[in-house]
């Protein structure tokens, strides 16, 4: 998927829909710009002006708790307007394609859709029928990308560990059917990690996975060693064609991140997960609120970045001190 659309002509962002082809700079921008924005969730009243008089559509044909809400904040704590439309009693449920959908509320002035969708390209698609002066948001797509999430991953990691080029970082599971884990993948490559190590049974890899500039074991016990980062991920069951796993007890039993296990990695190891998270399938409890995890700080840091992409992709129309 080609990053043009993603740029306009002066090379500054305008849609956020993948972050295959970003530059590094444009990634470590939106970083350090959200990092401009974590104070404002301790102001007392927590709003900027930056986007006042812009009217931003959430658009979630997906099941959503983290992202659906971090978007909602952010929109907020950047003085926008903002509706998250429920697409269960909206007009897609009596046969209204997204096409018309997204003309309709084009038709009510908006500025910006943030859009999660199970087809793999729909943000991509609702990109490029779009008016010219519409900014989209992938907010999830299918197994394509969840681009958001690596960025406020990314942020995290940064958080914890600064210097990406000394970091080798695991991901652990369901890689074949997580968006998370191929956005993950590319901006780890593009922030010059030193290696992305992929730990899942072969029937959740997908073929080629190495092509992906990823390192591959098929064991915690071997896959943890000098780990600095874990980012474990859900069975995406929902995805699932056939059976590809024994059982979930099965799977805990090997790829399951126990306590026992974490100390297979380095001491100062943190873990990760983007949620939602199944306990006692891919994670113990133990390590889920222990304290080596930073899975809540991941929710907080994604009002930031969300902040920080859509100021960004708003920031094409005009410049922030206008
Ligand atoms: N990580 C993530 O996308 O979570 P939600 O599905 O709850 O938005």
């Amino acid at each position: 998927m080609s990053n043009n659309l993603q740029l306009n002509s002066e090379g500054k962002l305008k849609h956020f829909l993948t972050i295959e082809g970003l530059e590094k700079q444009l990634l470590v921008d939106i970083l350090d710009l959200a990092e401009s924005f974590i104070g404002v969730n301790d102001q007392r009243i927590k709003k900027i002006p930056l986007l006042r008089g812009k009217s931003i559509v959430n658009l979630f044909f997906e099941n959503s708790t983290r992202t659906r809400t971090t978007f909602e904040l952010a929109a907020k704590r950047l003085s926008a307007d903002v509706l998250s439309m429920s697409i269960a009693t909206s007009s897609t449920s009596k046969g209204e394609s997204l096409l018309d959908t997204i003309r309709n509320l084009e038709a009510m002035y908006v500025d910006m859709f943030v859009v999660r969708h199970g087809i793999s390209g729909a943000a991509h698609f609702i990109a490029q029928h779009a008016s010219k002066h519409i900014s989209v948001i992938n907010a999830g797509d299918g197994q394509h990308a969840h681009p958001t999430q690596a960025m406020l991953d990314m942020f995290t990691i940064r958080q914890f560990k600064q210097d990406f080029s000394k970091l080798r970082v695991a991901i652990v599971g369901d890689i074949l059917h997580s968006r998370v884990a191929r956005s993950n993948i590319q901006a780890l490559n593009t922030l010059g990690a030193a290696e992305i190590r992929v730990i899942a049974p072969k029937t959740l890899l997908p073929a080629q996975v190495e092509t992906m500039g990823v390192t591959v074991s098929h064991s915690l016990a071997d896959g943890l060693k000098d780990i600095d980062v874990i980012i474990m991920l859900r069975l995406q069951k929902e995805r699932m064609t056939s059976a590809l796993l024994p059982s979930e007890s099965e799977y805990f039993k090997c790829f399951g991140l126990t306590p026992e296990r974490l100390k297979l990695a380095k001491p100062d190891a943190i873990v990760m997960h983007p949620g939602p998270i199944n306990r006692g399938v891919e994670i113990d409890s133990k390590v889920a609120d222990g304290p080596q995890s930073v899975i809540l700080k991941q929710v907080s840091n994604g009002i930031a970045i969300r902040m920080a992409i859509m100021a960004m992709a708003m920031q094409k129309q005009e410049s922030f001190d206008g």
